[in-house]
């Protein structure tokens, strides 16, 4: 429910994803390949977004436009507090807000026409600089991991964990792995092994307390909702989610940790093996300069941030191949994989 499916049913903003076939029988539905003009021209909201750089990846972008479309239809002038709230189904994970809001302005000053200098280059500073991937991410043409298939594709669906914190029981995974179509059910037994070398990002800043080994599936406890513990493999997505729902995992639920000051107060401990919630320490070298600088300074702003992560999830596809690379090119390294081709045959690792 991250808004990125957002389309319009009978003009009314909907997630599509949250609606079902028969609902929109009948209905117009409108999605971010219909609010083009006749002649291919960009929507203004989608030329407002592209002056604004109110996308990076594109991912969240469609529904993004068509949020942005439904509550301009609303309300032709919002302030920016009801620009927020109309946006707020709507998630995204790496531009930042501040542009996509001033691209509802942009879009609310343009008066319905599209600005002239679409898809100018740019020839000097102080000028926008139109990016060459916003027309294409900006009409619906962005290409992500989920949309490449590779012939033979199997499909993977992950058994989460339902509670903030708990230690895991027992994990039956038998009834998935006798239905038809599944290809293999790995525990944390299974795969963790594989992985001894895989670190979290925060190592490469820390400068006191080792972070903890990340696991690829959560083997004695699960620290928070949605942690995954069960992977399912199968020929098709709908068979490994239909079989993930066979998965028996049985819980012993513990207290959870909420918040920041929670954590810090180390009542519980999420990873026992570190002795407190405190993962890494990261600090700069003193300097002197920086001080002086404060002192100079007209206005001094005194702040705490929270940021709830350190960096974006990547995602790759990967077509494994049983021949030795050329000797002059190094093999490839991919920080994770998320699909692969069935000539990798998928082998149930031995059990321990
Ligand atoms: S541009 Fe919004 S998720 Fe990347």
């Amino acid at each position: 429910m991250c808004g990125a499916c957002t389309v319009l049913l009978d003009g009314v903003v909907v997630r599509a994803c949250l609606v079902f076939a028969v609902q929109a029988n009948s209905c117009v539905i409108t999605t971010i390949e219909g609010v083009a003009d006749e002649d291919g021209g960009s929507h203004p909201v989608q030329d407002a977004m592209s002056r604004a750089h109110g996308l990076q990846c594109g991912f969240c972008t469609p529904g993004m436009v068509m949020s942005i479309i439904a509550l301009l239809e609303r309300n032709p002038d919002p302030d920016d507090r009801e620009i927020r709230e109309g946006l707020s189904g709507n998630l995204c994970r790496c531009t930042g807000y501040q542009g996509i809001v001033d691209a509802v302005r942009i879009a609310v000053r343009s008066n319905g026409v599209t600005n002239a200098e679409q898809g100018r280059p740019a020839v000097a500073l102080g000028h926008v600089v139109r990016r060459t991937e916003d027309r294409r991410l900006l009409t619906g043409h962005g290409q992500y991991v989920d949309d490449v298939r590779l012939p033979g594709t199997l499909q993977v669906a992950f058994v989460r964990s339902p509670f903030p914190r708990a230690d895991i029981v027992d994990i039956d995974v038998s009834a998935a792995e006798r239905f038809p179509g599944v290809r293999a059910a790995y525990t944390p037994a299974d795969l963790n092994h594989l992985a001894r070398d895989m670190r979290s990002t925060i190592e490469i800043f820390a400068t006191s307390t080792a972070p903890p080994f990340r696991e690829l599936l959560a083997s004695a406890q699960v620290r928070y909702v949605g942690d995954p513990v069960v992977m399912i493999v199968a020929d098709s997505r709908y068979i490994a989610e239909d079989a993930a729902e066979l998965v028996d995992i049985t819980y012993a639920e513990l207290p959870p940790v909420i918040g920041l000051d929670a954590a810090l107060r180390d009542e519980h401990i999420v990873q026992a093996e570190l002795g407190t919630n405190i993962a890494a320490t990261l600090s700069s070298p003193p300097d002197p300069r920086v001080d002086d600088a404060f002192a100079e300074a007209t206005f001094v702003l005194d702040e705490t941030f929270e940021q709830h992560r350190l960096a974006e999830e990547q995602a790759a596809v990967a077509a494994l191949s049983s021949a030795a690379p050329p000797a002059a090119s190094p093999p490839r390294r991919f920080s994770r994989r998320c699909c692969t081709s069935p000539a990798t045959s998928w082998r149930q690792p031995s059990r321990t």
